[in-house]
Formats: structure tokens, C-alpha cells, sequence
């Protein structure tokens, strides 16, 4: 991104050197709101809806109402992402409680909030750069426990994943009264005895757009899949370990805490879920030309 590089603030569009908000922002001193990131694919918003959908439901558990009808949510980011149109893209979107006339930890009665919303260009591994395999560790979840609600204040995840990174791991695997429940930005599958198995929905993971599209296309290739506590055991155990998210895609764990999984190879139901992914999105950007 560059400083002239069209983004959207409170109903505008504009450079970004020119998108101003006070520094009274509940988001700035607070980090009270919400955000989004959804992937475009040549110009084409994917899996739309259920972002918007999860959008708002994270809205509710913090007690704000919609900040835009759907149409409009769909009008502000096709239009972000129209001129883009040749790359693909991951769009941002972040919704606060806006600013009040002065530092308050109680909600403000009538809140206007800032909504803000902008494109950076994504570089999606390809199958082979996918197939290396990604190395992780496992660390104890330090978060809060309303994990489902998709909150800017990721300090937690961010010191998380610098752990991992300090150990020269790619993830965390999050660990929460010995069961584990997802990545510091990614959502957790297993592979046992030819089961998928990831973990249900709680308040202790975010319920990943990614994670349901690949539970979908698992059913569809007549993979058993299963919605089931994972076990710091069964997670040891387990024939393959995957990571998940809107722009990583399916990232396959060969190292856990040093140790190879699968003799440090993606194994074959990942082989088999990753093409069906990639088929599925391949017919998503023809579906849309
Ligand atoms: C903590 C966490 N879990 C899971 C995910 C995966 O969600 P999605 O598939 O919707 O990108 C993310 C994505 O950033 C995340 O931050």
C-alpha cells in the first residue's frame, strides 16, 4: 500500500494519507471494536455473506448494532476492490465504538462509530510452496475467554505468534485445559485413522470462515469428519495436523515442538481437501469472470 492508495473511512473514499480519526477513538484507546479480513479473489469478494454474517454477530457481543445494511457493505467493498481487479486481495475492515468526548470506560449512550475498511494485495502459496509443511509449537492459550467474538485487541495472539516465531516456528497451537483449540490466527484440524476431526465451536476459538468451507468440501469427498475436543494427547497422536484461515488457506503442521508429524510429509487427506479447495476456488473466480 501507498500513502495514495484509496481507502474508506466513514463513508468516504480517499487516500489513506488522508484517513484521520481522533485519537479519543474508542478502537485507539480501548481497542474496542471489531474487524474482518476477507479475501477478493480478481476483483470477486469470496465467501461474502458469511464474513458479513460474522461481521455482525461480532457486533452484537459487544453491544453495537449493524453500522451498514449488507447491500451497503457490498456496494463500499466491491467498489474497494474494483480497480484491483488483476491480483487478489485480502480486504480489511474495522468497525470501533467511535470516539467520545473524553476517556470513559463505560459505553457511550449514542455512539457513532468509525468504520473503516482497505486492500492490500495477497500472494496465496501455491500447492508446492503449501506442501513444505509449516512448523508449530504448542503454548497456553494467555487470551480472554470470548475467543469467538473477532476483537482488535490481539495482543494476545500477537505475543503468541511472536513465541512461535522466536523458536522459528511458523504457529501456535493453543492450549486451554489440555485441550487445544486453534492457532493464534488459524483454526486446528486433525487427521486420525482417516477422521477429520476439528475442534467445536466455543467461545474458546473463532469460528473460521475457512474452517466450515473445508468441512463442506470434506463431506462433499465423503471424508468422515467430526466436530470433537482435541486432546493435547490426540493432538501428539494425531496422523496429520492442519492450520487454517482465509489467507493462509490449509497450511499442513510437519513439526510439532520439534517432533515430525507424519515423518515431516503433508499427509494424504491433506493432498486431497488442499485440491478440492483450490478446485473450488477455481470455479468460484470462472463462476465470476
Ligand atoms: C484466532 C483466529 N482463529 C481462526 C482464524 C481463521 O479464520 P478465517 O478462516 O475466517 O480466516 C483466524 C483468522 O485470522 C484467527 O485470527
Amino acid at each position: 500500500m501507498t500513502s495514495e492508495s484509496t481507502v474508506f473511512l466513514n463513508g468516504e473514499f480517499l487516500p489513506l494519507a488522508d484517513a484521520k480519526i481522533s485519537v479519543l477513538d474508542r478502537g485507539f484507546l480501548f481497542a474496542d471494536g471489531i474487524y474482518e479480513v476477507i479475501p477478493a479473489y480478481q476483483g470477486q469478494l469470496f465467501r461474502l455473506q458469511q464474513h458479513l454474517d460474522r461481521l455482525n454477530n461480532s457486533l452484537s457481543a459487544i453491544r453495537m448494532s449493524p453500522v451498514m445494511s449488507d447491500q451497503q457493505w457490498i456496494d463500499v467493498l466491491t467498489k474497494l476492490v474494483e480497480p484491483h481487479a488483476q491480483t487478489d486481495q485480502s480486504v480489511y475492515v474495522q468497525v470501533t465504538r467511535g470516539a467520545s468526548s473524553h476517556r470513559d470506560h463505560s459505553l457511550p449512550d449514542d455512539p457513532t462509530p468509525t468504520i473503516f475498511a482497505m486492500c492490500q494485495t495477497i500472494v496465496v502459496d501455491n500447492l508446492n510452496t503449501l506442501a513444505k509443511g509449516i512448523s508449530a509449537i504448542t503454548l497456553d492459550d494467555i487470551r480472554w475467554d470470548w475467543c469467538h467474538i473477532k476483537s482488535i485487541a490481539l495482543l494476545g495472539n500477537i505475543l503468541l505468534k511472536q513465541q512461535a516465531s522466536d523458536q522459528q516456528c511458523t504457529e501456535a497451537i493453543l492450549l486451554r485445559d489440555g485441550f487445544a483449540t486453534e492457532g493464534s490466527a488459524s483454526n486446528l484440524f486433525i487427521v486420525k485413522n482417516g477422521q477429520l476431526i476439528t475442534p467445536p465451536k466455543s467461545h474458546y476459538l473463532l469460528p473460521g470462515i475457512t474452517r466450515d468451507l473445508i468441512l463442506e468440501l470434506a463431506i462433499e469427498e465423503g471424508i468422515d469428519c467430526v466436530e470433537r475436543e482435541i486432546s493435547e494427547q490426540q493432538l501428539y497422536d494425531a496422523d496429520e495436523i492442519w492450520l487454517t484461515s482465509s489467507t493462509k488457506e490449509i497450511m499442513p503442521v510437519t513439526e510439532l515442538n520439534e517432533q515430525a508429524i507424519n515423518n515431516a510429509q503433508p499427509g494424504e487427506i491433506w493432498h486431497k481437501v488442499s485440491s478440492r479447495y483450490r478446485q473450488f476456488k477455481q470455479q468460484f473466480r470462472q463462476n465470476n469472470d
